[in-house]
């Protein structure tokens, strides 16, 4: 049986990467900072190892040890990649590096933006994601050092997770401060863009990629786009304010969620085409993000919470 080795099992990616690979045949080891989270991901047959992304020794052994990594614990966390690269130099074994589309964000404050990044297109990130551009590189760069590493850069993503936590990370966060405020949530005016792809279309990308890729390969995931005010709509919607909106200032946004957040994940812009990814035959079945909101996982969620209630 082959081996795989996922950092990050107990989050939103990495537990439905290592679910995906499991009920492809893998036996996957999975990374946990607790025995209770341990025995959490044991019962999805996934196998836990107790550790940190800052132990760089066991993230080297595990990384050798497996035949497919897939790191999904952190887009930015230099060290741990650096010893997954460590365990992996020579071996010609498969190293999945996760990425995320704010690389290319802008400082759009809520306005619109005609910037759109295929794979390939060159960019000069803003200062505070430029670690993570080069963090990306150094990953495929490793290619060269006989390692099979790619980079797969998801903008968006929605969905219900399919590991052990459910939510991703910019619908919730909406839905909560929006429910909160009783309007959906923008920043600014909200006409910003952010690409988006559905959790069951990533992780089939994860697969695919798996199996096909070439060493280096750089893949953005995105199925779709939309402004964030119609999200903030349909949210409204859901949650029973006729539609009604709030446009959250800039600045109050930055102190409550933090300025890397507000600016960089809420009040940007981040288009991108999945090319690479549809070269490779990738065909995600999930286009709409408001769609999913409107009639998919998050009205059910907001249904059967108003129904506990
Ligand atoms: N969700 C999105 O829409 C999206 C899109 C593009 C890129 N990304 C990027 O992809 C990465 C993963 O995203 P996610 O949404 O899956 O995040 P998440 O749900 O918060 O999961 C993060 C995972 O990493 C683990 N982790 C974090 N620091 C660790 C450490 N020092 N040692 C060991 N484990 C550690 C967490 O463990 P614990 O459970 O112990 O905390 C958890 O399993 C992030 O860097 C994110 O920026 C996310």
């Amino acid at each position: 049986m082959a081996r795989a080795f996922v950092t990050g099992v107990t989050g939103y990616i990495g537990g439905s990467v290592a679910r995906r690979l499991r009920q492809g045949g893998y036996g996957v080891k999975g990374l946990v900072r607790t025995p209770a989270d341990g025995e959490r991901i044991a019962a999805l047959g996934i196998e836990p190892v107790v550790g940190r992304l800052e132990d760089a020794p066991l993230l080297s052994r595990l990384a050798r040890e497996a035949d497919v990594v897939v790191n999904a614990a952190s887009a930015g966390h230099r060290g741990a990649v650096e010893a997954l690269v460590e365990g992996l130099r020579g071996t010609n074994k498969t190293l999945v590096h996760t990425s995320g589309s704010a690389i290319v964000a802008d400082v759009g404050e809520g306005e619109p933006s005609e910037h759109i990044f295929e794979d390939d297109t060159p960019f000069t990130p803003v200062p505070a994601k430029a670690a993570r551009v080069a963090l990306d590189r150094f990953v495929r760069d490793s290619a060269r050092e006989g390692i099979r590493s790619m980079v797969i850069c998801p903008s968006m993503i929605y969905g219900r997770g399919l590991g052990v936590k459910r939510d991703s990370a910019q619908v919730p966060r909406l839905l909560q401060e929006s429910s909160r405020r009783q309007a959906g949530v923008h920043l600014g005016r909200g006409l910003n863009v952010w690409s988006n792809v559905h959790i069951e279309d990533l992780v089939e990308l994860y697969s695919l990629a798996i199996a096909q890729a070439k060493p280096g390969d750089f893949f953005f995931a995105e199925s779709g786009e939309a402004r964030f005010v119609d999200i903030a709509v349909s949210l409204s919607r859901i949650l029973g304010f006729g539609g009604r909106t709030f446009a959250w200032a800039l600045p109050e946004a930055s102190a409550a969620l933090g300025e890397d957040w507000a600016r960089y994940i809420l009040a940007s812009n981040s288009r991108v085409r999945a090319t690479h990814a549809r070269r490779l035959g990738w065909k995600p079945k999930h286009t709409s993000v408001l769609r999913e909101i409107e009639e998919g996982s998050y009205r059910e969620d907001f249904a059967s919470h108003a129904l506990a209630k």
